[in-house]
């Protein structure tokens, strides 16, 4: 596409970036392309804050803890680069895996404490590192002011946060909402490989979380939990977890705190998919 910024290495990035000049300012969006309607609003998002904004699109190699995940990962570029297209003068960093992992690439092994032990780090095994790996990278690439991340990816988003501090990376993380189908289901490209049928079946996830939502103004945690998983056991999906947990340490909390997440991974037939929602409960002298 002739009038798009796409770059695919980090010298043409990085003298493309050197022409905005000093007081201009940078916004990264690092994605795995497929894009939907979610990531186009951290785009956007970006775009409010920042003169350019990069989307970086990068099927990190390193992150994928099944080899047949990384290969069956939708790869559309020419889609992707449309969908940009609508929405601006986005500058695309669209790089190989040598471009960002060249021969003489140190891996970094950051320690990420129980971050890499709980919920998505429990059933990925390695995955948080990759992703540690990939977006240190990326940010050092571009050196972006703002980088924006989904809270779709609420574990991810703890991470990022704990590698930014560890490695007193310069930029601001900046979290954006979940954006949601208008069946309340979390936009994904994990979604376009769900039937009718299954979409439908999906819809219980969102629905589980609402339900959360009002159970916590009368239970305690524990309790929620309990009762969040009978009715998510009537459905169609096969749960992985469900976890509510402390916005910070991710750890399983027994009283409520503000900020508090549920948290959840299922499988959709063959589809694994994950969502997260804020639990505001009334006080924690609620009923057991
Ligand atoms: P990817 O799954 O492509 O997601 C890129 C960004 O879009 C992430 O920050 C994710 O949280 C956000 N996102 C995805 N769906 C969203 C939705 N429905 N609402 C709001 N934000 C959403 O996450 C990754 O790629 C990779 O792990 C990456 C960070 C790029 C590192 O490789």
């Amino acid at each position: 596409m002739e009038d798009l910024n796409v770059f695919t290495t980090v010298e043409s990035l990085r003298e493309r970036l050197k022409k905005n000049g000093e007081s201009s300012s940078v916004a990264l969006v690092p994605t795995m392309g497929a894009l939907h309607h979610g990531h186009i609003e951290l785009v956007k998002k970006g775009l409010s804050l920042a003169n350019e904004v990069v989307v970086s699109i990068f099927v990190n190699p390193t992150q994928f803890n099944r080899k047949e995940d990384l290969v069956n990962y939708p790869r559309t570029l020419d889609n992707d680069l449309k969908l940009l297209k609508t929405v601006g003068d986005i500058i695309v960093f669209a790089p190989t895996v040598n471009e960002v992992y060249p021969s003489d690439y140190r891996e970094v092994d950051l320690e990420l404490g129980h971050l890499e032990t709980v919920m998505e780090g429990e059933f990925r095994p390695g995955h948080f590192k990759g992703v540690v790996n990939v977006c240190k990278r990326l940010i050092e690439i571009v050196q972006p002011e703002y980088s924006l991340f989904g809270l779709k990816d609420f574990q991810q988003l703890a991470v990022i946060n704990f590698m930014v501090k560890s490695f007193n990376l310069n930029t601001v993380i900046v979290p954006c909402e979940i954006v949601r189908e208008v069946s309340g289901l979390a936009s994904s490209s994990r979604n376009y490989r769900l039937s009718e049928r299954q979409l439908d079946d999906a819809i219980i996830i969102n629905q589980l979380m609402v339900l959360m939502q009002s159970l916590a103004k009368r239970f305690n945690p524990a309790r929620t939990k309990e009762i969040a998983l009978e009715y998510f056991n009537k459905g169609n999906l096969e749960l992985e977890y469900l976890n509510i947990v402390h916005p910070e340490t991710l750890l399983e909390i027994d009283t409520w705190v503000s900020g508090t997440r549920a948290c959840l991974a299922a499988y959709c037939g063959e589809v694994r998919l994950i969502d997260n929602m804020e639990i505001v409960p009334q006080s924690n002298d609620s009923e057991k």
